[in-house]
């Protein structure tokens, strides 16, 4: 199939490039000229395990171009999936100008019969305005609109695209149908199912889906701070209620919140969009109040423990990404975690595997920036962990107990076991499990 991809942040990229591994001919749009000529030249513009393996291989073949110019996309090709931001606009609605426009501007382009495909994550009745936009200049007959939210982790997100668990279709129409289950059988051959729905369903399914592991991650965190008070052990507790097949066991990890550009934009949205039904959404403030907080855990933990003098601490901040596998510092725990550490007057030497240039874009001379995890260990006067990098999951304790002027250590991601660092003499406090003393 020839396919048009507008847009080619993450979700863009990663879509057109796995289409065009599966045969089809894409084309992806992007109005910053700069990066459209970065990746005519082979580059690829984010940090994705896998992609650039895949990008490099259909490139070379011929299967996947880039392009500024919407024109050229929308003649080449007979889907076109738009993956185009929604930032938190007045009030903290997706803001949907982009697509808005996109869709305008396809309006005056479209001449054959074309399916318009929404992969952005949009509020309820988006298509509907999709629809409209379109209709203002085009036939009906010539088109139909789609959503297709993706469920993409960054950091996995090859993998997921090329081996979806499901795949969620939205449309009214036979022809559109029968065209996106084309594009997808080659994912779903292990018998995963595509499923096919209205649009406003499909809609609702990625907001919904995504609200749930939002909760359900705040539950686990609400469940730690209460283990930390009880005095009951939250990994423990973990596996007891994961290994009931209701429940399972993924998504129950506590820590410092979760980030990112999906659950906290996602959460707030779908809480605006019961809002404009007149629905009093509750669980969802809740959510969202929780985990402000629970970002700060690890900041809270510092200042609890060294009081006043944490104005004279050089603490080593292991991670900086909001999750590993990614540089994406999107509502990053670790950018709350240092602010609140700055504003007390303390220092911080930083370590991050991928994101470090995206944070001292925004932090300059003011965080020190270490080379490797051991060198932000120098002299610093305990280690705070706020992403769980593999790197981070096995290193050198007696090294790091010569390097660190105390044997301290706060865990945001409950990366090591009590007993271990009990006997590798750390004080050692971690997240809804009781603290280790040295
Ligand atoms: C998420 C969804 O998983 C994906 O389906 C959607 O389309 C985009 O948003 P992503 O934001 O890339 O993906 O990361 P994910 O792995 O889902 O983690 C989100 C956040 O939750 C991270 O901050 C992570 O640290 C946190 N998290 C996750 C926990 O705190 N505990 C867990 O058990 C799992």
């Amino acid at each position: 199939m020839k396919i048009a991809v507008v847009g080619t942040g993450y979700v863009g990229l990663v879509t057109g490039t796995c289409f065009a591994e599966t045969g089809n001919d894409v084309i992806c749009v992007d109005i910053d000229a700069n990066k459209v000529e970065q990746m005519q030249q082979g580059k690829v513009p984010i940090y994705e395990p896998d992609l650039d393996v895949l990008f490099e291989r259909n490139q070379r073949q011929g299967r996947l171009k880039f392009t500024t110019d919407l024109k050229e996309a929308v003649d080449a090709s007979d889907v076109i999936f738009l993956a185009l931001p929604t930032p938190p606009g007045e009030g903290g609605a997706a803001d949907l100008k982009y697509i808005l426009g996109v869709a305008k501007d396809l309006s005056t382009l479209i001449t054959k019969y074309t399916v318009v495909i929404d992969k952005s994550t949009v509020p309820v009745g988006t298509a509907e305005r999709v629809h409209a936009a379109l209709v203002e200049n085009l036939d009906e007959a010539l088109f139909d609109v789609v959503s297709n939210p993706e469920f993409l982790r960054e950091g996995v997100a090859v993998d997921d695209f090329l081996k979806p668990d499901r795949v969620v279709i939205g449309t009214d129409s036979k022809r559109a149908k029968e065209k996106m289950r084309r594009l997808y059988e080659p994912f779903v051959r292990s018998g995963n199912p595509i499923i096919f729905m209205d649009l406003r369903s499909a809609e609702m399914t990625k907001y919904a889906a995504n609200s749930y592991l939002a909760t359900r991650i705040t539950f686990m965190n609400e469940i730690a701070n209460l283990c930390e008070k009880a005095g009951a052990d939250v990994d423990a507790v973990r596996r007891g209620m994961g290994s009931d097949s209701r429940i399972g066991k993924r998504f129950l990890f506590p820590g410092v919140g979760y980030g990112g550009s999906c659950f906290p934009k996602d959460v707030q949205a779908l809480a605006i969009t019961a809002g404009q039904h007149d629905y009093n959404f509750k669980i969802l403030d809740a959510v969202m109040d929780v985990n402000t907080r629970q970002r700060f855990r690890i900041a809270d933990k510092l200042e609890q423990y060294y009081g006043d003098s944490l104005k004279d601490k050089t603490i080593a901040l292991w991670g900086l990404a909001f999750k590993p596998n990614t540089d994406d510092i999107r509502e990053a725990p670790a950018l709350y975690t240092i602010d609140r550490l700055l504003e007390a007057g303390a220092q911080v030497r930083a370590f991050d595997p991928e994101a470090t240039e995206h944070v001292r874009a925004i932090y300059g001379d003011k965080v020190t920036f270490c080379e490797d995890q051991y060198t932000a260990l120098r002299g610093s006067d305990c280690l705070a962990i706020v992403t769980e990098w593999s790197v981070f999951r096995t290193p050198d304790f007696d090294r790091m107990k010569e390097l660190l002027t105390e044997p301290v250590i706060f865990d945001g991601r409950n990366l090591y076991d009590l007993q271990r660092m009990q006997e590798a003499g750390f004080h050692y406090d971690s997240i809804g499990r009781q603290p280790v003393q040295a």
